[in-house]
């Protein structure tokens, strides 16, 4: 009998999947304190990992523990050095993100352009025949656009670029042009040059030594006075002070944030009182299909690793 700890619920479709199976039990926890993890996880062979960080003392006190189940693709909450020495398999929910993320890129571009606030606003408040004295919105039509890392997401986005009929360029120094070329985009090397050019810039490459901070004032006073630039990928990538003051001083026109340095970002992160930047709370996978899609993948894949048929694009190569 495996037995599987559920780090804070997932959709029930993923526990149903569990449920079918007589050879596994499993326990759901939402009391987070240390004490109490340590003691469920004393003899779990399998987890099921939100966004909690699993740190070398948890890893530690999980004896019996094969594989670690992330619910989601990033996995910068897991000592990923300690698993490794440990023989701890690592598993990311590969195919169920990309849709809903790349779907909130567009909700946000869409917004920022269209000018979503300042339309609500003048309905709600009466103005509504005052709308010819509003800024004209914008187009995403025929655009160009950076897509900086073409990953899992960055090949989807692509996609709904193309339905509005978008230029598309991409930075990723890992991917072939061929590849590039293939999805319809243009594969650029010298980024710093490419960004003078772009109207919108979207950010989908991890969180690292070479991409913490990589979007700053000199890349801000490089961009179009008109661009507007969106992350849902990882907090720290675009420096937040800079994006700030770019917004601010009328060096970029807007930007939409779904990821922070620090989340929950502090009550004092000048951002939050920003009314260029369209924020959301790190929520682009919160749909009620994505979150599904989640749940069934982060239990299958625990059911597959068992039954020895886990597929590789699923793993994480230590
Ligand atoms: N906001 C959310 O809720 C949410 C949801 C899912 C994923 N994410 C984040 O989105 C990011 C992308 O996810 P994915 O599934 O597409 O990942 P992925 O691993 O499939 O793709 C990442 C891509 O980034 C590229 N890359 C790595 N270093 C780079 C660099 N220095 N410059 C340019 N490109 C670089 C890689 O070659 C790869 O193609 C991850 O950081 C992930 O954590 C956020």
């Amino acid at each position: 009998m495996k037995k599987v700890l559920i780090i804070k619920k997932i959709h029930q479709s993923g526990i149903d999947l569990l449920k079918k199976r007589d050879d596994y039990n499993f326990e759901i926890v939402e009391n987070l304190e240390i004490k109490n993890l340590k003691e469920k996880l004393s003899d779990c062979d399998a987890i099921s990992l939100r966004t909690f960080n699993f740190n070398q003392d948890l890893i530690e006190s999980s004896k019996k523990l094969k594989i670690i189940s992330r619910h989601g693709v990033g996995y910068d909450n897991v000592d990923t050095n300690c698993i490794k020495k440990k023989g701890i398999t690592l598993a990311i929910t590969a195919n169920a993100n990309a849709d809903s993320v790349s779907e909130h890129v567009f909700f946000m571009m869409l917004s920022i352009s269209r000018g979503f606030n300042s339309y609500d606003q003048t309905v709600r408040s009466g103005n509504f025949l005052n709308r010819s004295n509003l800024p004209l919105s914008k187009e995403l039509w025929n655009k160009k656009i950076l897509i900086m890392g073409f990953g899992r997401i960055g090949k989807n986005l692509i996609k709904k670029c193309k339905g509005f009929d978008m230029e598309v360029y991409v930075y990723d120094p890992y991917v072939k042009e061929e590849i590039i070329k293939n999805f319809g985009g243009t594969k650029i090397n010298d980024f710093y040059e490419c960004i003078k050019l772009m109207d919108y810039v979207s950010v989908h490459m991890p969180l690292g030594n070479e991409t913490k901070n990589l979007i700053n004032m000199k890349v801000f006073n490089l961009m179009k006075k008109t661009s507007i630039i969106v992350n849902t990928s990882r907090g720290g990538i675009i420096n937040e002070i800079d994006l700030n003051n770019a917004l601010n001083e009328n060096i970029i026109f807007g930007a939409g944030l779904d990821v922070f340095d620090k989340e929950p970002p502090d009550t004092s992160n000048p951002l939050l009182n920003n009314k260029k930047v369209f924020l959301s709370p790190h929520s682009a996978t919160y749909t009620e299909e994505c979150v599904e899609r989640m749940g069934k993948e982060t239990i299958q894949n625990i059911i597959d690793f068992f039954d020895g048929k886990l597929n590789k694009s699923m793993v994480v190569k230590l």
